[in-house]
């Protein structure tokens, strides 16, 4: 592992279970769901996609929650989506609705159409917005990197948009399995050159989100996702690795037994149920219920804390169990991050 001189290196320090006087604490999606300031940013670069590729706009989104809520880590702004985009399927991003595609993958030639050559090239933006953050971040606080799930960009690819159940992209699955793991493939390599890339821009550990995991059913996942998991994370060895598959206990075993650091829950797993599998050489992060955060401030308190308890103090990075909700009030989201801070095991 890369060595640390980080001012605040309680993250790295947790994923990888060396000591810690406290828990730390970060929020999926904290960039930019729940900040007014960060919409005033939004608005001043044109749309989401503008705004994503441009470094300096993205620098100033990721790190206004170090500076307003006071997280123990950055997440680089971007989205998972600019993988397929690089690989030759450019996304819309309808306001209200969503991501969408205008082409979509659903035969062997437009696999083999997809552009696969120099991928971190094309996703530069997202590496000077990397180093832009570096360096305006001066080592206060630890900068984390991600990329969609191979699995989870697959749907996306196949789907064209978001949907309940991707019943399409699980039809390939059947109708023609080698197609779907040639495009897999396709998905890994370009995913594992774009993390690399954005470890060696300064990237301090990468998170990988597996946001569809559970349309699958056990035995699919164990055949179309594992592998591809496996595969990233026999890569990763520069910094440490979070697997986060939303809806994947079922899985949380092998997701446990991948060579990665962290294990990301949603807050359908128990504390104990996932230490029990997941035993003391995985450290967990999550997994307070984001609508925790519509309840008053006593109900965030007491349900942080129970948290807190549950997961014990080392080992346990401290999350929502997935992206906070874009109504929820940033003051709510704040005596989360607080609770946790303030907290004595
Ligand atoms: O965590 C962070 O704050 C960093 C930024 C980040 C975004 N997307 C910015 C974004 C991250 C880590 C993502 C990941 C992402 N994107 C995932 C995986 C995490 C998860 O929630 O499961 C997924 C599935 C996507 C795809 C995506 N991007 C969707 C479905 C949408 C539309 C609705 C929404 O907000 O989730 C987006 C758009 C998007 N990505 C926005 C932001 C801030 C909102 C766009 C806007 O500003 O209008």
């Amino acid at each position: 592992m890369r060595e640390m001189t980080l001012k605040n290196d309680l993250l790295l320090r947790a994923a990888q279970g060396l000591p810690v006087e406290r828990t730390p604490v970060w929020v999926m999606r904290q960039a930019g769901r729940v900040l007014p300031e960060y919409r005033a940013i939004r608005a001043r670069a044109g749309s989401f996609i503008d705004l994503v590729r441009n470094p300096e706009m993205a620098c100033e989104v990721t790190i206004q929650p170090v500076d307003l809520l006071n997280v123990d880590a950055a997440i680089i702004f971007s989205d998972i989506l600019v993988i397929p985009e690089a690989l030759g399927l450019p996304y819309l991003m309808d306001e209200g609705t969503g991501p969408r595609f205008p082409r979509t993958i659903s035969t062997e030639a437009d696999v083999i159409a997809l552009s696969t050559s120099d991928i971190s090239g094309k996703l530069g933006y997202v590496t000077d917005a990397i180093k832009l953050v570096k360096k305006e971040l001066n080592d206060k606080v630890p900068l984390i990197g991600f990329a969609g799930a191979p699995w989870t960009i697959f749907c996306y690819m196949i789907e064209g948009k978001g949907s309940k159940e991707f019943s399409k992209a699980r039809r390939m699955l059947m109708e023609n399995p080698s197609l779907a793991h040639r495009l897999l493939t396709v998905i890994t390599d370009a995913t594992i050159e774009y993390l690399l890339a954005q470890i060696k821009s300064g990237a301090n550990l990468v998170q990988v989100f597996d946001s569809w995991a559970g349309v699958l059913s056990p035995s699919l996942y164990t055949e179309f996702s594992i592998p591809y998991l496996n595969r990233i994370a026999q890569q990763i060895t520069q910094v440490p690795l979070t697997i986060f598959g939303k809806g994947a206990w079922f899985a949380l075993r092998e997701i446990a037994d991948l060579p990665c650091q962290i294990v990301g829950l949603d807050w359908h797993v128990r504390a104990d149920y996932a230490r029990g599998i997941a035993g003391d050489k995985r450290c967990l992060q999550g997994n307070l219920d984001p609508a925790v955060l519509y309840g008053n401030f006593d109900q965030v308190r007491k349900s942080t804390q129970e948290m807190l308890k549950s997961f014990g103090p080392q080992r346990h990075i401290a999350n929502l169990g997935h992206g906070v909700y874009p109504d929820t009030d940033p003051d709510k989201l704040r005596c989360f991050i607080d609770t946790v801070q303030s907290f004595q095991h």
